[in-house]
C-alpha cells in the first residue's frame, strides 16, 4: 500500500519559532515546570490540544469574507442551519460561542439538585456545567474503557447492564437526560459503535429518557463504525453520521473539533419546548438566535469545515496519522494507552517511568522532558489534574491511569512534523530511567493544572 499522503496543498504557512534545548530550559524554569505558562511561540510542536486548533481551507477562509452580519435572520446562518439540519436531522439548531455554552444551556435547564446525568464518560466541562446545576454526572464506559491495554474496537461504549441497573436505582424520574460522547475524549478517544447507540436509545426509550450525543467528534466516530462495525463499509460517513444523530434526540456541539474551525458551537435537538426555553436562555446569555455567541464569518466558516470534515479521504487522512504515531510507538516499546483513538496518542506515564511515584507525577516529567527535549507541548492527564488529597489522612490520592496526551491539531502538521515527535520521544524514552518528579509550589483551589508552578525533585 502506498503512503496516504496529507489530502490538502499548503497554501498559506505560519513559520515556526526555533529554539535550543539550553534557551528552552530557561522557558521552562521561568514557567514553573508548567507547559500552560510557556507562551505559544516558544513551542515548536503544539499538541496541547485539538480544539479550535485546526487549519482552514481556501473555501472556509472564502466563507469568512461571504459571512452575512445581520443581526437577524442572516444568510450565513440560513447556510448553517441548513447543513447541520442535513447531518443530524434536528429540526432546533442554536449556534453558541463553543461546546461548553451549549452545555450551559442545555443543564441549566435539565440538571438541578436531585438528577442524575449518565455518559460513557462526561468530559470535564460537562461534569462541571451539570455539577454547576445541581446536578450529578456518572461515567458508566464499559470495562474494557478503562484498561489501556484491551483492545477492544469500541472502547467508548456505555455499559448497558450498569446503565439499567443505575436507571432502576435513582428512578427514571430522576434522570432528565443521558449523554454519549463521540468518541470519548476522556476515555482516549475511543469510539462507540452505532449497536451501543442503538441498545442506550432503546433501553432509553422504554423509561422516556432522552439521549443526547456530546459530538464533537462525531466525524472521526463515524469513520470508525465504518471501518471496524460489520455491515457500515459501504456506507459512507456521512450516511453513518446521520444514522448517529437520528438515534438521539440532540447533540452538544463544540465546532473547534470536527467541523475545522477556530470557534464555535450549537445545540441542536427536536424537542420544541425545551428549544423554546434555550432559545431564551441564548438571547440572554450568548445572544440573538441566528447568531448565538458567533459572527455571520464564523457561521460560514462551521457551515463549510461540517461539509469537509466528513470527506472520506481527509478521514483515511486523519485516523491513519494516529494509527501511524501507534505503529512506531509500539515499534520502540513506548507505552502508550491501546488502541490509538481518533484525535491523540495518549503515553502510559505509569509504565513509561515506572520509579517515579504518581505524587511525583511522573505524566508532568515526561511532558517537560519533550519539552526540553524537542519543544513539543502536551498535556498530563493524571495526578495533576486529577489527583486529590485525602482530607483525613492528608494523602494524594491518584485517578486511575497517569497519561500525557498528544493531541493532533488537525490538517496542522506533516508527516515530517510527526517523524520529528517520534524521534523527540525516542530520546526522552531513552533515558527515561534519568527522569525525576515534580512538586508543587504554587497550586490554586480548583483547576489547578492551569496555573500550578512546580521544582524538580
Ligand atoms: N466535550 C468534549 C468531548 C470535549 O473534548 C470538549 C473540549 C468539550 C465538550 C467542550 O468544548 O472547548 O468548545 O467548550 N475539549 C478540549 C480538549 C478543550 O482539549 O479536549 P469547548
Amino acid at each position: 500500500m502506498k503512503t496516504i499522503i496529507e489530502p490538502f496543498k499548503i497554501k498559506v504557512v505560519e513559520p515556526i519559532k526555533m529554539t535550543t534545548r539550553s534557551q528552552r530550559g530557561d522557558i521552562l524554569k521561568q514557567a514553573g515546570y508548567n507547559l500552560f505558562m510557556v507562551t505559544a511561540e516558544n513551542i515548536i510542536i503544539d499538541l496541547l490540544t485539538d480544539s479550535g486548533t485546526a487549519a482552514m481551507s481556501d473555501e472556509q477562509w472564502a466563507g469568512i469574507m461571504r459571512g452575512d452580519e445581520s443581526y437577524a435572520g442572516a444568510r450565513s446562518f440560513r447556510r448553517f442551519y441548513e447543513k447541520v439540519n442535513e447531518i443530524t436531522g434536528y429540526q432546533h439548531i442554536i449556534p453558541t460561542h463553543q461546546g461548553r455554552a451549549a452545555e450551559r444551556i442545555l443543564f441549566g435547564l435539565l440538571a438541578k439538585s436531585g438528577t442524575y446525568i449518565p455518559s460513557n464518560t462526561h468530559f470535564d466541562t460537562t461534569r462541571a456545567n451539570i455539577e454547576y446545576s445541581g446536578g450529578v454526572a456518572i461515567d458508566l464506559v464499559i470495562p474494557e474503557g478503562k484498561d489501556p491495554q484491551s483492545l477492544h474496537p469500541f472502547k467508548g461504549n456505555i455499559d448497558i447492564e450498569q446503565l439499567r441497573d443505575f436507571i432502576r436505582k435513582v428512578d427514571p424520574e430522576n434522570i432528565p437526560v443521558c449523554m454519549l460522547t463521540v468518541t470519548n475524549n476522556s476515555g482516549g478517544g475511543q469510539p462507540v459503535s452505532m449497536e451501543n447507540i442503538r441498545e442506550t436509545k432503546d433501553l432509553l426509550s422504554r423509561y422516556n429518557i432522552p439521549l443526547f450525543l456530546d459530538a464533537c467528534r462525531f466525524a472521526e466516530n463515524a469513520y470508525f463504525i465504518k471501518t471496524r462495525e460489520p455491515g457500515y463499509a459501504d456506507k459512507t460517513c456521512q450516511e453513518i453520521a446521520r444514522e448517529m444523530f437520528s438515534l438521539a434526540d440532540g447533540c452538544t456541539m463544540s465546532a473547534k473539533k470536527d467541523a475545522l474551525v477556530n470557534i464555535g458551537g450549537f445545540l441542536a435537538l427536536n424537542d420544541e419546548e425545551l428549544a423554546m426555553k434555550a432559545r431564551n436562555v441564548l438571547i440572554v446569555t450568548e445572544g440573538f438566535p441566528t447568531y448565538g455567541g458567533l459572527a455571520g464569518r464564523d457561521l460560514e466558516a462551521i457551515t463549510q469545515g461540517l461539509d469537509e470534515v466528513l470527506h472520506e479521504d481527509y478521514l483515511e487522512y486523519r485516523i491513519r496519522t494516529v494509527e501511524y504515531m501507534g505503529e512506531k510507538l509500539d515499534q520502540m516499546g513506548v507505552p502508550y494507552l491501546k488502541p490509538p483513538g481518533g484525535h491523540a496518542i495518549y503515553l502510559d506515564a505509569k509504565t513509561f517511568a515506572p520509579h517515579i511515584p504518581v505524587h511525583h507525577f511522573p505524566g508532568q516529567a515526561i511532558a517537560c522532558e519533550l519539552y526540553l527535549e524537542g519543544g513539543i507541548r502536551t498535556c498530563e492527564i493524571g495526578s495533576i489534574m486529577f489527583g486529590k488529597i485525602d482530607p483525613d489522612t492528608g494523602e494524594h490520592v491518584a485517578p486511575p491511569l497517569e497519561l500525557v496526551r498528544l493531541a493532533f491539531p488537525r490538517r496542522v502538521y506533516t508527516q515530517s512534523h510527526f517523524d520529528y515527535v517520534l524521534e523527540v520521544i525516542a530520546e526522552v524514552f531513552q533515558k527515561r530511567k534519568k527522569l525525576r518528579g515534580y512538586r508543587f509550589v504554587y497550586e490554586a483551589p480548583m483547576l489547578r493544572h492551569f496555573t500550578a508552578r512546580f521544582e524538580q525533585i
